[in-house]
C-alpha cells in the first residue's frame, strides 16, 4: 500500500492543565511533567515533521501555555516552515507572552470558551475566574492581529447558549467559531450521562447554526461538528486512520489519534527512539487500521467505506469492545441502538460532573503551578 505523507501533527506538549473540564478527551492516565519531551527534542520532531510533508502543527495539551518554553517551541516550529496553531484555554497567557508568541511566528490561535456567562462558564471549567481571563486573552490576541478561532464544546450545560456564544465570538473579533458537540472519549466518556443533550436540543442547535451562518455571513465562519450520538452516518474520524495526521504525546509516543491508547494491544513507537518518518510508515499502530483490509461487515461491503472509513476506531472499541467493529454512530452498525440507549439514559441523569483533575491522586494542581 502506498502511504501518502501526513498533513497535520498535533503536539500534546503537556498534559498539565489548570482547568478541570468534564468533557476532556485526554486519556484517563495523564503523563507526568517529569516524562515530557524537552525543548530540543520537540524542535527536532517539528523539523522531521516538516521534512515528512506536514504543513500544519497544532500546539496543544493539556494546556500548552503550561510549558515555560512555549515561545521557543513556536519559534522552532516556524523556523521549520510549519503553520502553527495554538490550541489553548488562555490560562497562562498574558499580553507580554502573547506578543512574544506573535514575534516567534505563531500563525493562529484557537481559544476554548465554556459559556457566555461567567458563573456558568467557570462552573463548567472547574476554575474560578477562567471566563474573565479568556475574554482578556481574546481581546489581546485580536489587538496583536493574530487570527482567532473560538472553540465552543457543546453539551447539555451550554447548548441553550449557542446563539449567544456565536454572537459573543463576533464581538470578540474572532474570524471563526467551532460549535463542536462533545466527543465521548477519555475522560468525557465518564461524564456522558451528564453531558449528552436531547434530540430536540440537537435539532434546535443545528437550526440555530444554519440561521446564524446566513445572518452573519462575512462577519464570522461557523464550523459545526455534529454529535455522533445523533448521527445517521459516522464521521470520518481523523480523515481515516493513518491517512492525514498524527498525535505526539507529551512523552513522545506517536499515535494515529488522541484516544488511540484506549485500544488495547496496539504498540506505539516513540520519537525518542525512531525518526518520525519511520513511525508514520512502519509503526504497527499506524498500520493496524490503514486501508480497508481490517474491516468487517457491514463496513467491508459498504459503498461509503472510502468516505467515512468505518467511522471511529476508538468509539467502536469504547462501545462494542472491539475496534474492528463498525462505529456505532452508523445506522447500519449492529450496535447503533446503544447510542439511543445512552441518550435516553442521559436524559434521566442529574447531570453532576466528574471534574478532570491533573494529578493521578485526584488532587487539583494549583493554577500557578500548572502555569509555570
Ligand atoms: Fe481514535 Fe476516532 S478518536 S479513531
Amino acid at each position: 500500500m502506498s502511504i501518502a505523507p501526513p498533513l497535520g501533527l498535533l503536539a500534546e506538549l503537556t498534559h498539565r492543565c489548570p482547568l478541570a473540564c468534564p468533557y476532556c478527551s485526554n486519556p484517563l492516565d495523564l503523563e507526568r511533567r517529569s516524562g515530557e519531551l524537552d525543548t530540543a527534542t520537540w524542535i527536532r520532531v517539528f523539523e522531521e515533521a516538516a521534512a515528512l510533508g506536514v504543513l500544519q502543527l497544532h500546539l496543544s495539551g493539556g494546556e500548552p501555555a503550561a510549558r515555560a518554553d512555549l515561545v521557543e517551541l513556536t519559534r522552532g516550529a516556524a523556523r521549520a516552515g510549519l503553520y502553527t496553531n495554538l490550541i489553548t484555554s488562555g490560562i497562562g497567557l498574558d499580553g507580554a507572552r502573547l506578543e512574544a508568541l506573535a514575534g516567534a511566528g505563531l500563525d493562529h490561535v484557537q481559544l476554548s470558551v465554556q459559556h457566555v456567562r461567567a458563573e456558568e462558564a467557570d462552573l463548567i471549567a472547574g476554575f474560578a475566574g477562567a471566563h474573565a481571563r479568556k475574554r482578556g486573552v481574546a481581546r489581546e490576541l485580536v489587538e496583536l492581529g493574530l487570527p482567532l478561532t473560538i472553540n465552543a464544546v457543546i453539551h447539555r450545560a451550554n447548548i441553550a447558549a449557542v446563539d449567544e456564544l456565536v454572537r459573543e465570538a463576533v464581538d470578540l473579533g474572532a474570524r471563526r467559531i467551532e460549535v463542536a458537540h462533545s466527543q465521548y472519549y477519555g475522560w468525557a466518556l465518564k461524564n456522558r450521562a451528564a453531558l449528552l443533550p436531547s434530540a430536540a436540543q440537537v435539532a434546535e442547535t443545528r437550526a440555530t447554526v444554519e440561521r446564524l451562518s446566513a445572518e452573519l455571513l462575512g462577519a464570522i465562519v461557523i464550523d459545526y461538528v455534529a454529535p455522533d450520538y445523533f448521527a445517521r452516518f459516522p464521521k470520518p474520524c481523523m480523515n481515516g486512520w493513518g491517512r492525514r495526521s498524527m498525535n505526539v504525546t507529551p512523552s513522545g509516543r506517536v499515535l494515529p489519534c488522541h484516544a488511540a491508547e484506549t485500544i488495547p494491544g496496539l504498540t506505539f513507537w516513540s520519537v525518542r527512539e525512531r525518526p518520525l518518518a519511520a513511525i508514520w510508515r512502519e509503526s504497527p499502530a499506524f498500520n493496524a487500521f490503514r486501508g480497508s483490509e481490517w474491516m468487517r461487515e457491514p463496513c467491508r461491503s459498504c459503498p461509503r467505506k472510502e468516505i467515512d472509513f468505518g467511522g471511529c476506531r476508538c468509539q467502536a472499541f469504547a462501545i462494542t469492545g472491539d475496534p474492528r467493529n463498525a462505529d456505532p454512530a452508523c445506522a447500519y452498525a449492529p450496535a447503533h441502538g446503544s447510542m439511543d440507549a445512552a441518550v435516553a439514559a442521559a436524559q434521566a441523569s442529574a447531570g453532576a460532573f466528574a471534574y478532570r483533575r491533573y494529578t493521578r491522586s485526584g488532587e487539583r494542581v494549583p493554577a500557578a503551578a500548572a502555569e509555570s
